[in-house]
């Protein structure tokens, strides 16, 4: 079981959820956060700093595309860099923030600086 970040955190990446985590498991991406599944230890203490509820345990059935998101965190915690510290929300975060399936269109493979 983990936590994973999803859709919700594209374009908006606000970083309240990054403090918390005892163990520092959070990489970041030019405009995603992704949680590396081997490394977090399911406290949940980040679902809920999270404000757009892009936050969530893998055990929950109802979430769509679990599975997809499931590999996406995974895939890119390992190539991604580490962050710990809250910075500033991305520029357009109030734009983006209530748009829905905004992977397709807007999810970027980069590293986060
Ligand atoms: Fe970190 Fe806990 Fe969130 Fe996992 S559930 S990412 S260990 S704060
Ligand atoms: Fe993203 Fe929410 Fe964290 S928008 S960076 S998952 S606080």
């Amino acid at each position: 079981m983990t936590y994973i970040v999803k859709d919700e955190c594209i374009k908006c990446k606000l970083t309240d959820c990054v403090e918390v985590c005892p163990v520092d498991c959070f990489y970041e991406g030019e405009n995603f956060l992704a949680i590396n599944p081997d490394e977090c230890i399911d406290c949940g203490v980040c679902e809920p700093e999270c404000p757009l509820d892009a936050i969530k345990s893998d055990n929950d059935d109802s979430l769509e595309d679990k599975d997809k998101w499931l590999l996406l965190n995974k895939k890119f915690s390992a190539i991604w860099p580490n962050i710990t510290k809250k910075k500033a929300p991305m520029s357009e975060h109030e734009k983006y923030r209530n748009i829905k399936n905004k992977f397709e269109k807007h999810f970027s493979e980069k590293p986060g600086k």
